[in-house]
């Protein structure tokens, strides 16, 4: 499984709130179980109605056996429930559409209610996500693009169709999009925009320095956590500009802006160029604090024949962007600094977290531990302690990234 397939399913964030979804004929219609099954493991309620289109391809059967209920079928007129048009209604709080075909956008757009899922759409007054996926020269089509258009100036989200090949065998935009970015577009439906008009900058993931053409120093960071923020702040409405070290698995949605990078000097350079507009920065990144001297340039690879039973290698100290933005910081700009220290316990975390918050000049910090045998590198779960700069301490308890993002953008927000 990737790692993004997991990130804010291992959460109770969104636990027990109340989801619709509504799968039309597409091919892709199958990719809606894996949507039903991330729902289900972020612990939401789903019900479902399935399109007659959709029913050339999957059954109701599959999505009842995966915890879809009620699962409805387009059958307008014999349902036994009547007011089954009404039901999503009221019962859920987001409806969403995927695959959205053609002939749906169409009738969403048109406010048509003559099968039973747009009857149940038009009948829908909270959010609409809507996943299209179909041939490309159908989605390019201009009718296809005002509907779009028309839906999405109504408010819905459109979780754009990908660029690949499609299963007709042409390729273009047409694909349904990934089924994280359906999910995670769907909690953001859910979510208040209480971030909304604000710029973050994240960095996130190790860096890479080389020495000679094949060989570097780096750390296993996995920028999970920094993923996580920039998702947690995404859903709540902010800008985020992610900038990724190399070996992420950063698959995100489209709006969300990343830039990758590979040494500690390029991260840096591309922090410093976006700092200016940025409102907060959130620094995950395991930046690399020094890099070899390279060999011959890094253009070669060095031969073990070169050297006698051992090796020398010279390290120069590389620029601490944090501390290098903090110190550009205009009063309104606010930064979240991560640590990760070898302490005995938590408790005694604290103090150096205090520490460090004030000498990077950090309006929050959160710290975790490193030790032998504890590291959260990787892990979806992470314990920290966090601190601000007038020296307030909090120790959390054992949470899933997920929900430590959340938590730390809610702080951020508060000070
Ligand atoms: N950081 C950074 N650039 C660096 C090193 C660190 O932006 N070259 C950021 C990290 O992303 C993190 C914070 O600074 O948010 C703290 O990193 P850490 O390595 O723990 O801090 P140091 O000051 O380097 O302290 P130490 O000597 O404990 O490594």
């Amino acid at each position: 499984m990737s790692l993004t397939e997991t990130l804010f399913t291992e959460s109770d964030l969104f636990a027990k709130r109340k989801v619709h979804l509504a799968v039309t004929g597409s091919i892709a219609a199958y990719k809606a179980a894996d949507l039903l099954r991330a729902f289900k493991k972020a612990g939401l309620r789903v019900s479902m109605t399935v399109s007659n289109g959709a029913l050339n391809f999957v059954s109701p059967k599959l999505f009842e056996a995966l915890g879809a209920s009620p699962v409805y079928t387009d059958t307008f007129g014999v349902q036994e429930d009547c007011f089954a048009h009404l039901w999503p209604g009221q019962n859920a709080e987001v409806m969403v559409l995927a695959p959205a075909s053609a002939n749906a956008l169409g009738a969403l757009a048109q406010g048509l209610a003559d099968r039973l899922l747009t009857a149940q759409a038009l009948a829908f007054p909270g959010p609409l996500v809507v996943a299209p996926a179909m041939n490309p020269k159908m989605y390019a089509h201009p009718a296809l693009q005002a509907n779009l258009k028309i839906i999405s100036e109504r408010g819905a989200l459109i979780v754009k169709p990908d660029l690949g090949s499609t299963a007709c065998g042409e390729s273009g935009i047409g694909k349904l999009a990934q089924v994280e970015e359906i999910f995670w577009t769907t909690l953001k439906a859910l979510t208040p925009d209480d971030m909304v008009g604000l710029d973050v900058l994240i960095t996130a993931g190790p860096t890479r320095e080389y020495w000679d053409s094949v060989r570097f120093l780096s750390n296993p960071s996995s920028g999970r956590m920094g993923m996580c923020l920039a998702l947690a702040a995404w859903m709540r409405g902010a800008k985020v500009h992610l900038i990724v070290g190399p070996g992420v698995d950063f698959l995100m949605p489209k709006d969300i802006k990343v830039t990758q990078v590979t040494t500690a000097h390029e991260m840096f350079q591309a922090s410093s160029d976006l700092w200016p507009a940025m409102d907060i920065g959130m620094f995950t990144a395991a930046v690399a604090d020094f890099s070899p001297i390279p060999y011959k340039d890094g253009q070669v690879k060095f031969k073990k024949q070169d050297a006698g039973d051992s090796l020398e290698i010279s390290l120069k100290r590389n620029e601490d962007i944090l501390a290098h933005l903090a110190n550009e910081k205009r009063p309104s700009q606010k930064i979240l600094a991560f640590a990760a220290e070898t302490t005995p316990d938590m408790e005694s975390l604290v103090s150096v977290a205090q520490e460090k918050c004030k000498r990077k000049k950090a309006d929050l910090l959160a710290a975790n531990r490193v030790n032998p045998g504890e590291s959260t590198f990787g892990s979806p779960t992470n314990q920290v302690c966090v601190v601000n700069s007038a020296g307030c301490g909090e120790i959390w308890p054992v949470l899933s990234k997920s929900e430590v993002a959340w938590r730390l953008c809610s702080w951020l927000l508060k000070k």
